[in-house]
């Protein structure tokens, strides 16, 4: 039976008649930037995160440069310390806003980023700490303000993975004022192209990041300060206020399905689960696995998709190279690198299939 790494259909079935009406309202009114249906998210999004504000931008990578900057760090070439096992595009971000990414080592147990370790490679030039909630998983929030506020840094976090995830019990805003989030199609709450957001706790942050993103505009055509041009678009909306309905369902499912994983899979010879907290909203499944290649394409033979997120630390990638970091120097995320495995996980998934997927790598451990 084959099981997609990720299947988007019974999402959109499931959302079909909400977003089509939004859609209506949309080719009705015909205003396509910056309009009604991205007003209306940005507030629905805010009050299902729990922030004040959110502001709507072209995509997570932009988010994360726009922090910085409306931060006051941007451009400024100093450190902003991130994990090493990331998507490139924390990387990139950082690289945009004008700061050096420096890169900390995750915690071998659940893979993300230590605080601990960030504290202990930041340099004297330190503007800024970017914590990565993997896998949906928040990041100890409260050790990495300690960092933050030791250094004397500013605290952003990357919550691109994160979407509806709350840190025992507070928003993730309660623990900095700058949080910034991914609507790439896969996440727990995408849209069908590119899209991102901020979320803030701070009205003068959230003017700042609506100035920054369109042209260092303020609703005129004066230009103010030089921004970028970076806005979340009218139908991506459309979709995205449809979908954040579904979010917290979506989120539950997805929790279900990684419980089960966990139950079948923990004494599976040559398997090794990564702790997750309940304040997880389980964006991936990730496993760590013993001869990761061939699992993969014994499972692929099998019609089962799996991805690796990530499979080269960002140390180790040819565009970071001149942030002076070699192999051997983050030895947690390296080795996880090579033995990291996400498992099929979206919302509806069917239990038969997650019991295909669980059958499958018992097999190959078996024989
Ligand atoms: C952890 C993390 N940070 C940043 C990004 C960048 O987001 P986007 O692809 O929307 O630019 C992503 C998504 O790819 C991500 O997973």
């Amino acid at each position: 039976m084959p099981v997609p790494a990720v299947n988007l259909r019974p999402a959109l079935a499931a959302t079909h008649a909400a977003y089509e009406a939004r859609l209506a309202e949309l080719f009705t009114r015909q205003q396509f930037i910056l309009g009604e249906q991205v007003r209306a998210f940005e507030q629905e999004f805010a009050a299902a995160m729990g922030a004040s504000d959110s502001v709507g931008v072209g995509n997570g990578t932009d988010a994360i440069a726009l922090c910085l900057r409306a931060a006051g760090v941007g451009g400024s070439n100093k450190d902003v310390i991130t994990s090493a096992l990331t998507a490139p595009f924390t990387g990139v971000g950082i690289t945009a806003a004008g700061c050096r990414p420096r890169f900390a080592d995750v915690d071998p147990r659940t893979l993300r980023m230590s605080a601990g370790d960030a504290q202990n490679r930041a340099r004297k030039n330190t503007a800024a700490v970017v914590p990565v909630h993997l896998y949906g998983q928040p990041c100890d929030l409260p050790a990495f303000r300690r960092v933050a506020k030791t250094l004397r840094a500013e605290l952003i976090q990357d919550a691109c993975q994160a979407h509806g995830a709350s840190y025992q019990g507070k928003p993730l805003t309660a623990y900095s004022s700058l949080v910034a989030y991914s609507f790439y199609p896969t996440k727990n709450l995408g849209c069908l192209g590119d899209g991102g957001a901020i979320t803030t706790g701070s009205k003068r942050l959230a003017r700042k990041l609506r100035e920054l993103r369109d042209g260092g505009r303020r609703g005129g055509q004066v230009s103010f300060t030089f921004g970028i041009n970076s806005r979340l678009d009218e139908m991506q909306a459309c979709y995205l206020r449809a979908f954040l309905e579904k979010l917290a369902e979506w989120n539950a499912d997805r929790a279900a399905t990684a419980r089960f994983y966990d139950e079948s899979l923990r004494a599976c010879p040559g398997v090794q689960l990564v702790e997750r907290t309940s304040d997880s909203v389980c964006h991936l499944y990730v496993i760590r696995a013993k001869r990761r290649d061939r699992l993969r394409a014994f499972l692929s033979s099998k019609g089962i998709g799996t991805g690796v997120h990530y499979p080269v630390p960002l140390h180790l990638q040819p565009a970071f190279s001149a942030c002076g970091q070699k192999r051997g120097d983050l030895p947690h995320a390296e080795k996880a690198a090579r033995e990291i495995v996400s498992l099929p996980l979206w919302p509806y998934l069917p239990r038969i299939s997650a019991e295909e997927v669980v059958t499958r790598v018992w097999e190959f451990y078996r024989a």
